[in-house]
């Protein structure tokens, strides 16, 4: 039986569906229920079950909730953690957010349990670009000109669907990208717009507008020049190499959501 986190989000329901169509047993856990800010609640929702698909929320106590989730597979005898991590190239102590320092410290709190685990690394999802907000006929963003090697969530899913099948896999982290390092110029022709790369201080003014938080607009930002720098723009072969198949690229994407 495999325990499943964030179920209900861009990744977790993809990765129910995967786990569906494969027939492998599994409980969703999703609040009320069943909640990270109450440890109490997971322990029970965890007991009789083998494996944990571990995923928290980008959260500013993204550190906290996943140790109580790790604590508590812990305390209920779960053998094996896969966990959803941050962007390969960006998970590390000196992360270039609080968010990719969290995925970090909880690689390293899960490693600490002796529990079997695997870490799942993906890049940039290709589902952000709906939220990112497009004004008549140009995408405005601070995302520089550098290569972003962007994934569809789904293809997350089916590389996690095969990482929790595989129950006797190796302890080892999986860098997900998509087929290849695109440029938000790239995207913008993709999406039929113009993109327009904007300063940080426009990119902070608008996010404010829209009510984002600090925290957002701090990780936004970060996160942009993160991008921009072309850290993550390097595709490689571990989607192919778990699923048997090549990751979908923005054009599949687009028409997949689309149809
Ligand atoms: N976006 C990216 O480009 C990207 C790239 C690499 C890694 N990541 C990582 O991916 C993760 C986010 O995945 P996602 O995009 O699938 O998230 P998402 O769509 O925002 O979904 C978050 C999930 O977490 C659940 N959740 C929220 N608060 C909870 C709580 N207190 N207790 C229990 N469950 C709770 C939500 O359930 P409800 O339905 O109850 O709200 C939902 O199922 C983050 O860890 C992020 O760092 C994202």
């Amino acid at each position: 039986m495999i325990a499943v986190l964030g179920a209900t989000g861009a990744i977790g329901r993809h990765v129910t569906a995967e786990l569906t169509a494969r027939g492998i047993d599994h409980r969703a856990l999703s609040r009320p229920a069943v909640d990270l800010r109450r440890p109490g609640s997971l322990r029970p929702a965890l007991e009789g079950t083998k494996q944990l698909f571990l995923l928290t929320p980008h959260d500013p106590d993204q550190a906290e909730l996943e140790a109580n989730a790790v604590d508590a597979a812990v305390a209920a005898g779960v053998r094996r953690i896969v966990k959803l991590s941050g962007g390969a190239p960006a998970v590390g102590p000196n992360g270039p957010t609080s968010t990719a320092v969290a995925h970090w410290q909880s690689e390293q709190r899960i490693e600490r349990t002796g529990l079997r685990f695997a870490f799942l690394r993906p890049s940039f999802l290709m589902q952000n670009l709906a939220t990112m907000p497009r004004r008549a006929g140009f995408l405005p963003a601070p995302m520089g000109h550098g290569p972003v090697a962007m994934i569809d969530a789904a293809d997350v899913a089916t590389a996690a669907a095969a990482v929790l099948q595989d129950v006797d896999g190796p302890d080892r982290a999986w860098h997900l990208t998509g087929p290849a390092g695109l440029t938000f110029d790239e995207v913008g022709h993709a999406l039929g717009v113009r993109y327009l790369n904007v300063p940080p201080w426009l990119a902070a003014r608008a996010l404010r507008r829209g009510g984002a938080s600090d925290f957002e607009v701090d990780h936004a930002l970060r996160m942009a020049a993160y991008f921009a720098s072309g850290a993550d723009g390097t595709p490689t072969d571990d989607v192919r190499r778990l699923t048997g198949r090549a990751a979908r690229s923005l054009r599949q994407h687009l028409a997949e959501k689309d149809a």
